[in-house]
C-alpha cells in the first residue's frame, strides 16, 4: 500500500502545486501582456507556467513495453492475435468476437450504453485506442496487462462464452491458425487425445457443479498447464496486435509543438475556443489533476460520486478489482508471465485495499474521446457535453464510497462547457491505417509467408 498511495500523492500533489500556480495567473488580459518581462510571460494567451504544464501533455511516446509478454513487438504475433481478434469463432455461438464490443468504426468501443456478446455486460466497454499506455486494465484495474485483461472476455459467459480447451482444439484443428501458432510458440499439445483434452472445459470456482468446472478438474494438472499455456500465448498475440492500436499527432500535439518552437502557424491547430478550453483544463476545471500526462491519464482510480442509473447494478469498482488482481494466476507474478519481477510485478507485490477504493474507476485517456460516446464506465453520458456538465454541477447522488474531495462544482459558463468540449475534440489522432481495422486474409502474417 505504502508505495501505491506514494505513487498517487506524488502525482496528484505536483498537480495540484502546478495548478494552483495556474489558478494564479488568472490576471485580464492586459495585466499578463503587460507583465511580459517577468518569469510568466506570455506566449499567446498562455503564460509560461501553463506552458510547461501543457509540455508534459505531448507528445505521446511509444508505448511502454510489456516485459511480461516475450512476443508483443513480433509482426508475426500481431497479425495471429489480429486475425484471431475479429475470429468469431472464439465464442459459444460461432458470432461473436472481441470486435463485437470493440468496433473499430467507433474507436474500438460501442454506441451502446452497454456491451452485448453472449447476454449484456456489466459495464460499458472501454475504447482500446492507446490502452498499450496503460498499466491496469478494466474499469477496476482487474487485471495488470492486455494479455491477462483478454482471458476474462472469451470465457466470461455474458461475453463470447467459450473455453480455454475450445480455443486449444479450435488452433489445433485450424492448419493456417497451427502453423501461424506453432511458428512462434512451439508445437501445440496433442490435442486429438480426447480424454486428456475434452472439448469444453475451463475452471469455473464459483460454480464447483459446472459442467466445464467438472471437465476442468478431471484434467491432469500438466495437462491444465498446458492448455493455460495456449491460452495466455493468444492472448499474448492479441496484446501484440492491441499495442498498435495507437492514435496520436492530434492538432493539439501540432499546437503543443508550435508553443514550443514559438510558431503561430503550428499553434493555429487549435481554434480560439479550444485554446480557452484548454486554459480551462489547466485552471479553473483541474481537469489535469487526474487527465495528466501524454495520454491524459494518471493511471489511477478516482471516485467521481456518479450517482446510479436504471442498467446499472451496484458497482465497488477498483474495491473489488484489488482483489482479482492480486489473486489471479495470471498476473505479472504468475507462471505465465514472461518477467515475474520487473515493474509489473512489483506494482502487484506491494497492491492492497484500502476503503477508498469503493467505487472507484479507472481515469481514462482522454485521447480520441470524440469517437466514444457515451462515457463513463457505465455509459452515463451520451455526451462530452453532458460529462462536462456533471463535472460543473456534480449534483449526482452517490452511490457507493465517497467522491473525492478534490472535485468541487466548478460553475462552469454555457461558453466555457462548450470551450472545454471543443478542446476535448483537439486530442483526436490521426486515423490508424486501414489494414489494422479489419481482419487480416491470413492469420500467417506476410513475412512468415515469404520465408517459409
Ligand atoms: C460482450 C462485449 C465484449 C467482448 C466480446 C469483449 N469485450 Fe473487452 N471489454 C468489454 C467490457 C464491458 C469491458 C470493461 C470490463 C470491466 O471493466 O470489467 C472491456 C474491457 C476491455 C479491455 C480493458 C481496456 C482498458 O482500458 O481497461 C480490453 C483491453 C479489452 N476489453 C479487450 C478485449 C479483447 C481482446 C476481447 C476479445 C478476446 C474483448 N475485449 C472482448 C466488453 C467486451
Ligand atoms: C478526480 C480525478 C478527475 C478529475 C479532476 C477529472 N476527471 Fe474526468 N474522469 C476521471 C475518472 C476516474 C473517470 C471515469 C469515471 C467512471 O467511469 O466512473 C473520468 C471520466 C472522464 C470522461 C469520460 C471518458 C470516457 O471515455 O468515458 C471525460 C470526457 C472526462 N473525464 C473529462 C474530464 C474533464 C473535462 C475534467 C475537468 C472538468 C475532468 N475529467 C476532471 C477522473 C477525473
Amino acid at each position: 500500500m505504502l508505495s501505491r498511495v506514494a505513487t498517487y500523492l506524488g502525482i496528484v500533489g505536483v498537480a495540484a502545486a502546478l495548478s494552483s500556480s495556474v489558478a494564479c495567473d488568472k490576471a485580464p488580459e492586459a495585466e499578463r501582456s503587460a507583465s511580459s518581462a517577468s518569469a510568466d510571460s506570455v506566449v499567446g494567451v498562455f503564460s509560461e507556467r501553463e506552458k510547461k504544464l501543457i509540455e508534459r501533455l505531448s507528445p505521446l511516446g511509444e508505448p511502454p513495453v510489456d516485459e511480461t509478454n516475450a512476443v508483443v513487438g513480433d509482426e508475426r504475433a500481431a497479425t495471429l492475435g489480429q486475425f484471431l481478434f475479429f475470429d468469431t469463432r472464439l465464442s459459444q455461438n460461432n458470432k461473436i468476437s472481441c470486435a463485437s464490443c470493440h468496433e473499430p468504426d467507433h474507436g474500438f468501443s460501442v454506441a451502446a450504453t452497454l456491451g452485448h456478446g453472449i447476454a449484456g455486460t456489466p459495464r460499458h466497454p472501454p475504447s482500446l485506442l492507446n490502452a498499450a499506455y496503460h498499466h491496469w486494465y478494466n474499469w477496476d484495474g482487474s487485471t495488470d496487462s492486455l494479455w491477462a485483461q483478454a482471458v476474462g472476455p472469451l470465457e466470461s459467459p455474458v461475453e463470447m462464452g467459450f473455453t480455454r480447451t475450445g480455443l486449444a482444439h479450435l488452433i489445433y484443428a485450424d492448419a493456417e491458425l497451427r502453423r501461424a501458432y506453432e511458428a512462434i510458440f512451439g508445437e501445440l499439445p496433442d490435442m486429438s487425445d480426447a480424454e486428456r483434452f475434452p472439448k469444453e472445459a475451463r475452471p469455473v470456482p464459483a460454480e464447483p457443479e459446472h459442467a466445464h468446472d467438472r471437465a476442468w478438474q478431471a484434467m491432469a494438472p500438466e495437462d491444465r498447464q498446458a492448455v493455460n499455456r495456449v491460452l495466455t500465448n493468444v492472448t499474448k498475440a492479441m496484446a501484440a496486435y492491441q499495442t498498435k492500436l495507437v492514435r496520436k499527432d492530434a492538432p493539439f500535439d501540432t499546437f503543443v509543438e508550435g508553443l514550443s518552437e514559438g510558431d503561430e502557424a503550428k499553434m493555429a491547430a487549435l481554434s480560439e475556443s479550444q485554446k480557452r478550453g484548454l486554459d480551462l483544463f489547466l485552471g479553473k476545471g483541474n481537469c489535469v489533476q487526474c487527465h495528466t500526462g501524454p495520454n491524459f491519464t494518471d493511471g489511477t482510480f478516482h471516485n467521481l460520486g456518479l450517482g446510479p442509473r436504471d442498467w446499472l447494478d451496484k458497482d465497488e469498482g477498483r474495491w473489488d478489482g484489488v482483489t482479482k488482481v492480486s489473486k489471479s494466476e495470471f498476473n505479472a507474478t504468475g507462471a505465465y508471465s514472461d518477467k515475474i519481477d520487473g515493474k509489473r510485478g512489483q506494482w502487484i507485490e506491494f497492491l492492497t485495499r484500502t476503503s477508498e477504493d469503493h467505487g472507484q474507476f479507472k481515469t481514462p485517456t482522454l485521447r480520441n474521446v470524440e469517437l466514444t460516446a457515451p462515457y463513463m464506465h457505465g455509459g452515463h453520458f451520451e455526451t462530452l457535453e453532458e460529462v462536462v456538465r456533471f463535472y460543473s454541477l456534480l449534483d449526482e447522488r452517490v452511490q457507493l464510497g465517497h467522491r473525492e474531495e478534490m472535485l468541487v462544482p466548478l460553475g462552469l459558463s454555457d461558453q466555457e462547457i462548450d470551450d472545454v468540449v471543443a478542446f476535448l475534440k483537439s486530442l483526436t489522432g490521426e486515423p490508424l491505417p486501414d489494414e489494422l481495422t479489419k481482419q487480416p486474409a491470413s492469420p500467417v502474417s506476410g513475412a512468415q509467408l515469404a520465408n517459409p
